[in-house]
């Protein structure tokens, strides 16, 4: 089992290493093979992310990456568009699901939800051109992506709730229709019981009324924005882990970016990135391991050591080293 690691740039660089030290606790056959890809590989060599690059993440079987920063350069493409387009890891699986412990800004701790993301085209497509009196994006829905997508998220809502929401915009742009009639026909389909709800009145919804959602599927975008909008439901950012999946290769990194205006104080939360191992441990078959790490994740916030940005004072390092020793002491 060949595991590609990526830093990355900013709190990448602080919350993979923590990650590792959890995937260590275990004695895994996995062959680590460490890139480096991002702002920092760009500024040094004009390139972000090369073909013998994307070469190596091809013959890699999963991939555990941080977060790259985005330079203010018009013909920048972005890392983790070329990754998620290039290896085809069209689902983008993102939990919302509170930790014991831990209250998010709504005070609401009553819902477990599942966002699935369309991760290769929508808005995110790649094909546009920026002038200077005119700039546009191409937005792409297939029947194709569409009908994978749902497909995936149907197969996660039968292992749930068996309810399926599907977020679109169709009243105004006319391709959602595609997706949103397309992700109805699969969830007949499969049987799963399904209903659609526009993004905006969603965003609204997930704020006020959480725990009335299982599965949502949705266009790259609004599963992009809709996740980060988790992220304040659950508490912070800082805990959301993530997995792109393909038909045969998987990435895992948490949802935030490289954040930084706090990179390098060693105050960045690792817990996305430890429950973004857990994702890994699931997707390699070894759901016992996976629950170890959360519940070792949950007993280190119970024990109330968290960083900053749950209010805590802990480092990122005494928090990745409490977890750690939930972990070794399940052994
Ligand atoms: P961000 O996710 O990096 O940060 C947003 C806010 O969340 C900031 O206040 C930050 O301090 C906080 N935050 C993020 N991760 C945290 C953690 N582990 N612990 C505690 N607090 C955390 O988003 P932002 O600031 O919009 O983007 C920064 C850079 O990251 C940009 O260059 C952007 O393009 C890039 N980015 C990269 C992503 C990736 O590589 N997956 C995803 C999102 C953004
Ligand atoms: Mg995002």
């Amino acid at each position: 089992m060949k595991l590609a690691v990526i830093e990355g740039d900013g709190v990448g660089r602080e919350v993979i290493p923590a990650a590792l030290q959890v995937l260590d606790c275990f004695d895994l056959p996995i062959e680590k093979i460490p890139l480096e890809l991002g702002l920092g590989k760009w500024e040094k060599t004009g390139q972000a992310i090369t073909d013998a690059d994307l070469e190596i993440l091809k013959n890699c079987d999963c991939i555990l990456f941080g977060a790259v920063t985005t330079p203010a350069d018009p013909n920048y493409k972005s890392v983790l568009l070329t990754i998620r387009q290039e290896l085809d890891l069209y689902a983008n699986i993102r939990p919302l699901k509170p930790i014991k412990g831990i209250k998010g800004a709504t005070g609401n701790t009553d819902f477990d939800i599942l966002v699935v993301r369309e991760n290769t085209e929508g808005l995110y497509s790649s094909i546009e051109e920026v002038g200077e009196n005119e700039a546009w994006s191409k937005r792409i829905i297939t029947r194709r992506a569409s009908e994978r997508i749902a497909q995936i998220a149907c197969e996660y809502a039968a292992k749930r709730a068996n309810h399926l929401t599907i977020v679109h915009k169709s009243n105004v742009i006319k391709a959602d229709s595609l997706f949103l009639n397309t992700c109805r026909d699969v969830a007949h389909t499969h049987n799963v019981i399904h209903d659609a709800m526009l993004v905006d009145a969603m965003a609204y919804d997930m704020v006020r009324s959480p725990e009335k959602y299982d599965v949502v599927v949705a266009p790259n975008l609004y599963g992009d924005i809709l996740s980060d909008l988790g992220g304040a439901l659950v508490g912070s950012l800082g805990l959301l882990p993530s997995a792109n999946i393909g038909e045969k290769q998987a990435f895992f990194e948490p949802v935030h970016g490289s954040a930084p205006d706090i990179a390098g104080r060693g105050v960045a939360n690792p817990i996305a990135a430890i429950l973004s191992v857990a994702m890994l441990l699931d997707w390699l078959n070894r759901p016992e391991q996976a629950r170890i790490v959360r519940e070792a994740v949950e007993k280190s916030v119970l024990d109330g050591i968290m960083t900053s940005d749950l209010g805590g004072k802990a480092s990122t390092l005494e928090l990745t080293d409490s977890i750690v020793s939930h972990i070794v002491s399940t052994f």
